[in-house]
């Protein structure tokens, strides 16, 4: 665990990059410091291992305050990556990762060890140990990183910006292997980051900077994007907030209504001012029969109106504003597990359970 007690960093010119901050990480989980460039966050998190020290205010980890500890002691108990992996060009890729297990004291051959356990835990093939930092890739280069800020197994992880240099695809792989890992190592986690999506994506709290080191909002993702504290945070999650936040709803709480129904070979019966659902023997749905449709006899394949998607239920809820937005009737197909009519659902229900939406993105569900 990390506190900030009203923490306030204020530079030799003046610039008050952090101001007053109040905020606890919790343990065992990834914690996201999110804003807009030069609103401190860089700055908060390098107060974490003195790196920047505050001008008043107390820090403190795991109880201790970290004012009492020995500035290069507390750094190697405490893993830090940035942009650029900021590798040492050099020293082999083996050499980076077995950096600070040498400065600790381990002999050559263990830490040789333990950094090819280590190029192996963030997905690398054992023979990149031997290259230099220059002959890798981006993303290559950022799980080095991950890997040298690992090496001396410590409790807390600082992450600024790690990601930020490779392009969108290896990056989105780059955050699915930081859950991977944290789902097996359960650090406690700072990761700093301007993207907003990154943010949510990855972590479990984050907090909100603006300009001036100001903390405007420290929440859970779901929260964060149903229930913005003030304009600014609403602002800077974006206007499709609400659509965004529907990954993190509980398709639990979706209240499904009935519509009539009838199966393909039977009578439609008489017009109706509803829309009507038409399913087969197995109850998959089939079309639509528009309001006052009038068929003859039975009702066949061939005469319905399609439908929109489906929606699964139980699956994310963003499948469900699909259904109905793509349906004819303005009703949402909802189907169970096997494809069976299961129910409807429309748009507008959705909406409103955005707008209630509680905080549910535990790690467990955020696998959207
Ligand atoms: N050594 C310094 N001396 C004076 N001002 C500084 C110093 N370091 C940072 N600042 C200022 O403090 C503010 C916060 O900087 P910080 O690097 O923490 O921002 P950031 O949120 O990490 O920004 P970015 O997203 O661009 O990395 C900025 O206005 C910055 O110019
Ligand atoms: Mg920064």
């Amino acid at each position: 665990m990390i506190e900030f007690r009203a923490v306030t960093k204020r530079f030799d010119d003046g610039t008050v990059a952090v101001n007053q901050l109040d905020l606890t990480v919790e343990a065992g989980i990834i914690t996201v410091f999110v804003g807009p460039s030069g609103c401190g966050k860089t700055t908060s998190l390098r107060m974490i291992n003195r790196m920047v020290e505050p001008t008043s205010g107390t820090i403190l980890v795991d109880g201790q305050d970290v004012r009492a500890a020995d500035p290069p002691r507390l750094r190697r108990g405490i893993g830090y990556v940035i942009q650029q992996a900021g590798l040492f060009p050099h020293r082999t890729v083996l050499d980076n990762v077995a950096t600070v297990p040498l400065l600790s004291g381990w002999s050559r051959g263990r830490a040789r060890h333990r950094a090819a356990e280590l190029l192996e835990l963030v997905g690398l093939p054992a023979e990149l140990g031997r290259r230099y930092p220059a002959q890798l890739s981006g993303g290559q280069q950022q799980r080095v990183g991950v890997a040298r800020a690992l090496a001396a197994d410590p409790p807390v992880l600082l992450m600024d910006e790690p990601f930020s240099a490779v392009d969108p695809v290896v990056r989105e792989g780059l955050q699915d292997e930081l859950l991977r890992l944290q789902d097996e190592l359960d650090k406690t986690i700072v990761f700093v980051t301007h993207d907003i999506d990154e943010a949510v994506r990855i972590g479990e709290k984050v907090a909100v900077f603006r300009e001036g080191g100001v903390l405007a909002q420290y929440a859970a993702p779901a929260e964060l994007l149903a229930r913005p504290a003030d304009d600014f945070v609403a602002g800077f999650v974006g206007r499709d907030r609400g659509y965004r936040s529907l990954s993190f709803v509980d398709s639990g709480e979706v209240a499904l209504d009935q519509v009539s129904t009838v199966a393909i070979g039977q009578p439609a019966g008489a017009p109706t001012a509803e829309w009507v659902l038409v399913l087969d023997e197995q109850r998959h749905p089939r079309g639509w029969l528009p309001p006052r449709s009038t068929v003859e006899g039975a009702v066949t394949e061939a005469g319905l109106t399609p439908g929109g998607s489906l929606y699964q239920a139980g699956t994310p809820l963003r499948g469900a504003l699909d259904a109905a937005l793509s349906s004819p009737s303005g009703l949402g197909v909802v189907v169970d597990e096997r494809g069976g009519y299961a129910g409807v659902v429309t748009a507008r229900q959705v909406l409103d359970l955005i707008e209630r939406a509680r905080p549910t993105a535990t790690g467990a569900e955020r696998g959207h």
